[in-house]
């Protein structure tokens, strides 16, 4: 992209991510690379503005994550948060030390509101802190800008050179007027125009793959996520038959699944490409009889459905580019960007490259963070319930089903579930959940119905609130509800007689039940 840009640099705090996002919100396009990065690299990106971020380290001691003090002396406006702020007063000779009193959380900060960066900013306002340094003196030339009861330094600037230090995160929403602080920099210090729009990224990513592929032919593993659903949209919009989608139905889908991704992306569809569904059901189930180990399964769901897509990319011949629905967290989280290396422990099932014969990658969504993927989606014009479905594991009900995976406990999860998810939709639950599913405990008890002894299984209902899936926390669903939903479940349902919710938060669990 040749667009003006502004560029995080990531010294391994937890709002990272965040920060980016905000700036984005800005209207501004913003990248985040490591403090590793090299100030002639960050030159060449030719930055409209640098923000330093948080982390969890002093600045002062040996090892801790730094940067060369060129970074202050390339033009360029830079804005340090935190972590970010006290190295800048540290580096530019100011005195960063342990806080006598330590601050986190909502905290109470004086600014003065002829700074161009708290312009239009409250003379009082609540800020989120979370820190045990504090600056104990501002660098020389440095003006303070904002205090609190406890931190004489909790802003600095030295407006002239466009170098801007704040103790607290404006990224954070608890911060009360962050995004105006953000906004102040990237676009009034910065002089960013703020022409970053999804519309305009839609339409120049369109421009961008019809240059990239040619007349090549595409291949796609489309597996009705949102990620590979918004990347199959945006191709088929840039090149049309040219590109072909692969959609392999593993019979471990939620109910109708299979049918609404083939009534989006078939031939009865509004898109012109090549759709292909492989209804593999039955291999899958083969495969899985008598399998109860959950890594097993999910390593025979994984070589399965590359087998399946290896043969239908065979009949297809050679393909030019394979498509893969990487987002940016990815391309942070894998190291190619910023510093919080998360080690990635999920295999999608979708775009596994090395096993067909292709030449290139095409990855359309490689700049967008996942609410963005959303807003792409809903400027392509994709159905509502396909841009804003929760995520769904690669390997699907295989891993919410314990034990061994049959097709009559698939129908069980699958009834349960889409009552459950149905419930949820009408009581207005869905947007304070972050994922929601039923799953098959593989327990079976006796219960009494109508006068009759019953022997059946139990279905476990799981809801969580978490804001990476890294941690998560059992959401608080009103009791009458669970009930509803219960109630539901047993007399629609055959073959369930009992109905839990499960409490636990993760750890100890995980978000999935395998
Ligand atoms: P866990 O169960 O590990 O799940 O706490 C965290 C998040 O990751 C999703 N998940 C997967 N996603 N392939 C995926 O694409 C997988 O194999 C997989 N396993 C778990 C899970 O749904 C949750 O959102």
């Amino acid at each position: 992209m040749n667009q003006e840009k502004v560029i995080v640099i990531d010294f391994g705090g937890q709002y990272n991510q965040l920060v980016a996002r905000r700036v984005r919100e800005c209207n501004v396009y913003c990248e985040i690379y490591s403090y590793r990065t090299k100030p002639e690299q960050i030159k060449a990106m030719n930055p409209k503005g640098i923000i330093l971020t948080g982390g969890p380290n002093s600045c002062y001691e040996q090892g801790a994550p730094t940067y060369g003090k060129e970074l202050f002396e390339l033009g360029i406006p830079v804005l340090g948060l935190c972590y970010g702020a006290q190295l800048m007063m540290f580096l530019l000779g100011g005195k960063v030390e342990a806080a006598p009193v330590r601050e986190y959380g909502k905290t109470e900060v004086f600014v003065d509101t002829s700074s161009k960066l708290f312009a239009g900013v409250s003379e009082q306002t609540v800020c989120w802190m979370s820190h045990f340094d504090y600056i104990a003196k501002e660098a020389p030339g440095f003006e303070i800008t904002a205090h609190t009861a406890d931190c004489p330094v909790a802003a600095a600037e030295r407006a002239a050179d466009k170098l801007y230090a704040v103790q607290f995160h404006p990224e954070v929403l608890h911060t009360q007027e962050g995004t105006k602080i953000l906004h102040n920099f990237v676009r009034g210090i910065c002089g960013c125009s703020g022409l970053w729009r999804m519309d305009s990224f839609v339409e120049q990513s369109i421009q961008a793959i019809r240059r990239k592929v040619g007349n090549g032919k595409v291949l796609c593993a489309l597996s009705g996520g949102v990620d590979s659903s918004v990347a199959a949209v945006m191709l088929s919009k840039a090149i049309g038959k040219q590109l072909t989608c692969v959609f392999v139905d593993h019979g471990l889908l939620r109910k109708n699944e299979g049918d609404e991704v083939e009534e989006v992306f078939g031939p009865n569809g509004p898109y012109e490409l090549n759709f292909i569904r492989v209804n593999a059901q039955d291999r899958f189930y083969v495969r899985l009889a008598g399998v109860t180990e959950p890594e097993q399964k999910r390593k025979i769901i994984g070589e399965e459905f590359i087998r399946v897509f290896e043969e239908e990319a065979k009949k297809i011949g050679t393909v030019d580019f394979l498509v893969q629905g990487t987002i940016y967290p990815d391309v942070v989280e894998s190291g190619l960007g910023g510093e919080s290396a998360v080690i990635k422990s999920h295999h999608n099932v979708g775009g596994l490259p090395d096993y067909v014969d292709f030449k290139e990658i095409v990855e359309p969504l490689r700049d967008l963070f996942k609410d963005e993927v959303r807003k792409a989606g809903l400027e392509l014009g994709i159905p509502k319930y396909l841009v804003f479905r929760q995520p769904f594991p690669g390997p699907g009900l295989g891993i919410r089903i314990i034990g061994d995976v049959t097709a009559e406990k698939v129908r069980i999860v699958q009834e349960a579930d889409a009552i459950y998810r149905e419930e949820i939709a009408d009581a207005g639950l869905a947007e304070c959940i972050d994922q929601y599913f039923a799953a098959l405990t593989n327990m079976r008890s006796v219960g009494v119905m109508g006068d009759e002894r019953t022997y059946d299984y139990a279905v476990a209902l799981r809801a969580v609130s978490t804001v990476d899936f890294m941690t998560a926390e059992a959401s608080e669903i009103p009791f009458a509800f669970l009930q509803k939903v219960m109630g539901r479940i047993i007399n629609e349902v055959s073959g369930v007689n009992r109905v839990f919710y499960d409490l636990t938060s993760k750890p100890p669990g995980t978000v999935e039940f395998e």
